[in-house]
């Protein structure tokens, strides 16, 4: 770890010693043409200097680590915030899916004690409701405005990256006011956050400031107020948290934003010029997505993305049209009616009647005989039965499952299945985890890539299949418990 946080400081300052070295050697050479004299330097100056050079990175390092506490306050009334300003903390929270992960699986909301998985070990969110001494209650405004800017707690501590303030760091001082006035009006709960279980040393929280020197680009950045999705999209909503790739030591890779990343065992499909579904997403299905957590050509938002969209669903048209609009920018594709492609499998409309599949529709694929056999008697019952969505399963041909780089979210679909939608009982599809072997999961996966997308076939896909059977996915549980903490009223 020490290597990391040398390195991290000699990323930053690389370019300044490389000059002084080079100008030094001008210098020497000069002075050794002038009087044709070579000095050796003595080792006991040497060693001096070097621990000299250590003792004063080690002070810079550390007056660069160091953050001050902030006063505690005592908790503010409700009286103290307007009611319009509470509502709109409400909205904001949403966008940036506050609930999601400062709610714990059967916890009370924003309550925390929820487990974040990282490369480095596990990280607990915190609880960031107004109790005084298990949340945060005494922090001032200003305690929780340089938590979202810069990732720092009241007490002065730094914050894991975890906690998206590498994003939430583009959000204006007048939002996060809002978000202040909603959080600290919410109930208060007393639970404790259990500690992290991060691999040595990364459980020193001084070390996270040679990450910010390296990775965190504080905010704000005005230009980007003046485009509202843009501001939402690359801020608040977090979306390159899932959606961007991230570098060895865990930041977001900027220059690659928005073309594809991990997010819980999940793929995060590329949402840029990128994209791998089949059929392009316009301004108007981006919004339908976003919004309704459903798009007829598209499918079902599942996943880590569930939550996200759950909590899109009640916030204000224009934010979500917003976010919508600059993914679509982003994507480059046309944005006006007028450009909407025809879809790829004609959408059933609503009233349609759902008919059986008749195998006969099953396409023959050389060499996919087996996994033809399975798609046809697992599958296509459901996904050429033209039955609407969102209860009816779409053809596959659409999908961007069977499009995407790798194969890991088909793969969590077919072994888990997806929860019940509002409205159906049953779960809208099955798992089958406990009814397809391996081998025939990959035989089905060969033949739904050949027979549906013109892209080469995946490698790699039975060690993927067996590490997902083993691992542990958010597939089932996620969407109902997002659903359940969107406050129904927010200023209550
Ligand atoms: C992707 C998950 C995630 C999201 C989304 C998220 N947080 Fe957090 N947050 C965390 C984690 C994890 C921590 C704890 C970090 C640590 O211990 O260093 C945290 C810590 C915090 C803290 C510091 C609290 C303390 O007691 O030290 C505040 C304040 C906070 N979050 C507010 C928010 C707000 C407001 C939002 C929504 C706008 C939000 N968080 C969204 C994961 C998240
Ligand atoms: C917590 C992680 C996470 C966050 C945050 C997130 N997404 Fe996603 N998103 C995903 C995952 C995972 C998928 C793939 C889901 C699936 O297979 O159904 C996805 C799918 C999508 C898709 C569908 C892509 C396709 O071609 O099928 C769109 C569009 C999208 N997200 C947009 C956004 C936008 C816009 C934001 C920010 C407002 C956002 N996402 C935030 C994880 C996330
Ligand atoms: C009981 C009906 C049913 C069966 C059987 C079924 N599915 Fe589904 N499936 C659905 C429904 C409903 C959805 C959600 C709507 C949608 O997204 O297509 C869905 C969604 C999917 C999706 C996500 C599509 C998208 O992009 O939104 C994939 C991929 C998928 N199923 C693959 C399969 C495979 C492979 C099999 C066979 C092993 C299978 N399904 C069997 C009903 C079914």
């Amino acid at each position: 770890m020490r290597g990391f946080v040398l390195s991290a400081a000699w990323w930053r300052l690389r370019c300044r010693p490389v000059l002084f070295f080079a100008v030094g050697l001008r210098l020497d050479r000069r002075r050794n043409m002038l009087r044709a004299e070579v000095t050796v330097p003595r080792l006991k100056t040497l060693l001096l200097g070097a621990a000299g050079a250590i003792v004063l990175a080690g002070a810079g390092f550390a007056a660069l680590a160091w953050k001050p506490a902030l006063d505690p306050v005592t908790p503010p009334t409700r009286e103290s915030f307007p009611p319009e300003l509470i509502r709109r903390g409400a909205e904001l929270a949403a966008i940036g899916d506050c609930n999601t992960c400062h709610t714990a699986p059967g916890g009370k909301v924003f309550a925390g004690g929820l487990a974040l998985p990282t490369p480095f070990g596990t990280v607990y969110s915190t609880n960031i409701t107004p109790d005084p001494e298990a949340g945060i209650g005494r922090w001032s405004e200003a305690a929780f405005q340089r938590a979202m800017r810069e990732g720092v707690d009241r007490e002065g501590s730094h914050l894991y990256p975890a906690f998206p303030y590498d994003h939430f760091t583009l959000v204006t001082e007048a939002d996060n006011r809002a978000i202040y006035a909603y959080l600290m009006t919410r109930e208060p709960v007393r639970a404790e956050t259990p500690a992290n279980e991060l691999v040595f040393p990364l459980g020193f929280r001084p070390l996270l400031a040679g990450w910010k020197l390296l990775f965190l680009e504080e905010g704000p950045r005005p230009e980007l107020e003046a485009d509202h999705g843009a501001y939402l999209a690359e801020g608040l909503g977090h979306c390159g948290a899932c959606h961007s790739p991230r570098n060895a030591l865990g930041a977001v890779q900027h220059d690659h934003a928005l073309s594809g990343g991990e997010a819980e065992g999940w793929y995060a499909y590329a949402v840029n010029q990128s994209s791998p579904a089949p059929q392009p997403w316009t301004e108007e299905s981006l919004f339908h997505y976003l919004r309704h957590g459903w798009e007829a050509s598209h499918g079902i938002a599942r996943g880590p993305m569930a939550p996200v969209v759950a909590n899109l669903a009640w916030v204000p048209e224009e934010d979500v049209r917003a976010i919508a609009g600059y993914v679509a920018r982003k994507m480059g594709h046309g944005v006006t009616p007028a450009t909407v492609p025809a879809p790829i499998i004609p959408v059933p409309g609503p009233g349609t009647s759902p008919t059986m599949a008749d195998s006969q529709a099953v396409p023959p694929v050389p060499g996919q005989d087996a996994g033809r056999a399975v798609y046809a008697s697992a599958c296509a019952s459901c996904h050429e039965a033209g039955r609407p969505l969102p209860f009816g399963g779409m053809h596959l041909k659409g999908s961007t499952a069977p499009h995407g780089p790798n194969p890991r979210n088909l793969i969590n679909v077919v072994l888990d299945g997806l929860p019940a939608a509002e409205g159906e009982r049953a779960p809208i599809m099955p798992g089958f985890r406990a009814v397809l072997t391996d081998q025939q999961i990959v035989e089905l996966l060969g033949y739904i890539r050949a027979a549906f997308t013109d892209q080469q076939p995946w490698t790699g896909v039975e060690a993927l299949v067996r590490e997902v059977r083993r691992g542990h996915t958010t597939s089932a549980s996620r969407p109902t418990d997002a659903v359940q903490s969107a406050p129904a009223d927010p200023t209550q």
